[in-house]
C-alpha cells in the first residue's frame, strides 16, 4: 500500500475513535451508565448488555451494528475464540484504536462478546421469500 491512503485510514480511524469516546462521554454523563458492570450475568442479560455496549464504545462505527463489517472486519456470525477476539481488542494488530482495561473493563469485553456470539446467521437466500416470487 502507498503511504498516501494509509494516512487517510489513519486519520479517518482517529476521527472515530474521538467520536466513540465522546459518545461514551456523553452516555455516561447522562444517563447515569458505570462502566463497571461487576459480576458476569447469565446469558440473554449478557449479550442484552454487550449489545448496548458494543453501541456504547463505539465498535459499530466500523465493525456494524450486527458486526457484519465496514471499515473493519466482520465479527459475527461465528466469531474468533474469545482469547483471539480479546487479543485484539487489547493490543490491535493494525489499524483499530486499543481499549485498554482502564477505558474497557475486562468484564464489558466479556460481554460485548456475548452479544457476538448471540448474532446469528443470515438466512439462507432460498428461506426469503421476497427473493422467491
Ligand atoms: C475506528 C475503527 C474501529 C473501532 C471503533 C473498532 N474496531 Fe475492531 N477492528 C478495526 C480494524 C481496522 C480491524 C482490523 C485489524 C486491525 O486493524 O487491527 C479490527 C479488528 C477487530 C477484531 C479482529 C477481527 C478479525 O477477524 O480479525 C475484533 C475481534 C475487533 N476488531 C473487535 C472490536 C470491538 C469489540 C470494538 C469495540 C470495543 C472494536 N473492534 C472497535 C477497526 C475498529
Amino acid at each position: 500500500m502507498s503511504l498516501g491512503p494509509r494516512i487517510r485510514i489513519v486519520a479517518r480511524l482517529g476521527a472515530a475513535t474521538l467520536i466513540s469516546t465522546s459518545l461514551a462521554v456523553t452516555l455516561a454523563v447522562g444517563t447515569g451508565f458505570t462502566q463497571s458492570s461487576s459480576g458476569a450475568a447469565p446469558g440473554g442479560d449478557a449479550a442484552d448488555r454487550g449489545e448496548v455496549l458494543f453501541n456504547t464504545y463505539g465498535c459499530w462505527q466500523c465493525h456494524g451494528y450486527s458486526g457484519q463489517g465496514g471499515v473493519g472486519p466482520k465479527l459475527a456470525p461465528r466469531p474468533l475464540s474469545f482469547n483471539n477476539f480479546q487479543r485484539e481488542v487489547r493490543s490491535p494488530r493494525e489499524d483499530m484504536p486499543i481499549y485498554r482495561p482502564n477505558i474497557l473493563s475486562n468484564d464489558d469485553l466479556a460481554d460485548i462478546y456475548a452479544f457476538v456470539v448471540s448474532i446469528p446467521d443470515s438466512p439462507a437466500a432460498q428461506d426469503i421469500e421476497l427473493l422467491n416470487p
